[in-house]
């Protein structure tokens, strides 16, 4: 069964989680909690209030460490005390609009930030395999729609964008210089970045995002503001890509062949606009109301954004578990369930085991 799988490998593992305090974050310290592994978590405080982290007590699922991925010293210190076999680098400054406002935080954070984390790496023995989360955002993107590949042009347009873009080169030059696949005998590193579309989930508060703003409205009573209802998103439920990044991490901690760059995403006939998304949320939660309002005046956003996942799909055997109705609706559930005053810990993992079980449904039927 594909989750056993999983859960074999995981259970009593070492996992080091940057960004752990993060909505991505806090659901896969869940997930990876559910699977039995002993996971370390290195970020800044929940900087908003409601946040997932604090919801599920994640400090509780943890060893958790509140520090700034900027500090070599202190991140070096905390790694290698714990002694990790697997890291999962998720700690970024992770919002366009936010980057506009203040570009220098945003590249120190980014690229220097996973230049300290690899570099701590580069001096600890005990970490095999190491996952580097980017964006689709990555790519340099005239906005002609085109499906990006892997093997496409990096060079983000915005801020944020183009420090993920960087965080990748840096990610490619360590790859060669200090953990080549050639030399893998020697050092025993694997290291992947996947490339993962927007990504959407209960328990996400951030500003400048869709669902965020949904959720927001409901609770205010008010609609929400929408500005740019045609854009194209790659959209897809969160548990989809943390389930990509578990499994090319145990991969690639096997067999050195899955080290590589990954695209995650939905299929390109299932990028949806912002309309469609907002349209299915009002039909799951009639208390969703949405206006469409341009500004004249909004920084550069790309209009449309496909991805090509192909290579993941082949590779990894990779099946998409929710359709984005499916993912819609878990994500309306999450919210009624936290409205109505429930144990966020117990329902977000019941949607995980639910996904587990979604997983092996999946992989049993297009066996
Ligand atoms: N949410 C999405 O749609 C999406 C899509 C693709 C990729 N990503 C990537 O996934 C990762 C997580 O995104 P998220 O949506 O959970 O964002 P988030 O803002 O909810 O979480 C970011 C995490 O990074 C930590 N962090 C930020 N600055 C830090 C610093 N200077 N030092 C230490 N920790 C710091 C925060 O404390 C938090 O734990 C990011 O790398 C982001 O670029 C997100």
């Amino acid at each position: 069964m594909e989750s056993l799988e999983l859960k074999n490998f995981y259970k009593g593992k070492k996992v080091f989680v940057t960004g752990h305090t993060g909505f991505k974050g806090s659901w896969l310290i869940c997930f990876l909690h559910k699977l039995g592994a002993k996971v370390c978590g290195y970020s800044l405080e929940p900087y908003t209030d409601p946040n997932m982290f604090s919801l599920i007590h994640g400090e509780n699922m943890v060893e958790h460490h509140i520090g700034d991925i900027r500090d070599y010293d202190h991140l070096y210190a905390v790694i290698k005390k714990f002694q990790p076999e697997i890291v999962i680098h998720l700690a970024a400054q992770p919002i366009v609009l936010t980057s506009y406002e203040n570009p220098k935080y945003t590249f120190e954070t980014n690229v220097i930030g996973s230049v300290n984390l690899f570099e701590a790496i580069r001096h600890i023995d005990s970490v095999r395999s190491v996952v580097n989360v980017t964006t689709d955002k990555v790519y340099l993107n005239n906005d002609s729609g085109k499906a990006f590949v892997e093997s496409d042009p990096l060079c983000g347009y915005d801020p944020y964008s183009n420090s993920k873009s960087c965080s990748e080169l840096v990610t490619y030059s360590y790859q060669n210089s200090f953990f080549n696949k050639k030399d893998f005998d020697k050092h025993h590193v694997a290291i992947s970045t996947c490339r993962a579309g927007n990504v959407i989930g209960g328990g996400d508060w951030s500003d400048y995002r869709l669902i965020p703003d949904c959720v927001k409205s409901i609770l205010k009573g008010e609609p929400v503001i929408i500005r740019n209802p045609h854009s194209t998103r790659p959209f897809q439920h969160v548990l989809e890509p943390l389930y990509l990044y578990l499994k090319v991490a145990m991969l690639q901690y096997n067999d050195i062949n899955y080290m590589d760059n990954y695209n995650i995403g939905p299929e390109i006939e299932n990028c949806v606009s912002v309309k469609e998304i907002m349209d299915y949320f009002v039909e799951y939660e009639p208390k969703a109301k949405y206006i469409v309002q341009h500004n004249e005046n909004a920084m550069h956003e790309a209009s449309k954004l496909t991805l090509d996942i192909t290579k993941i799909k082949r590779k990894l055997n990779y099946k998409i578990i929710y359709s984005i109705k499916d993912t819609i609706k878990t994500i309306v559930d999450w919210t009624n369930e936290y409205i109505s005053g429930k144990d966020m810990r117990t329902v977000t993992e019941n949607q995980i085991d639910d996904f587990l079980r979604q997983i092996d449904i999946k992989y049993k039927k297009e066996k």
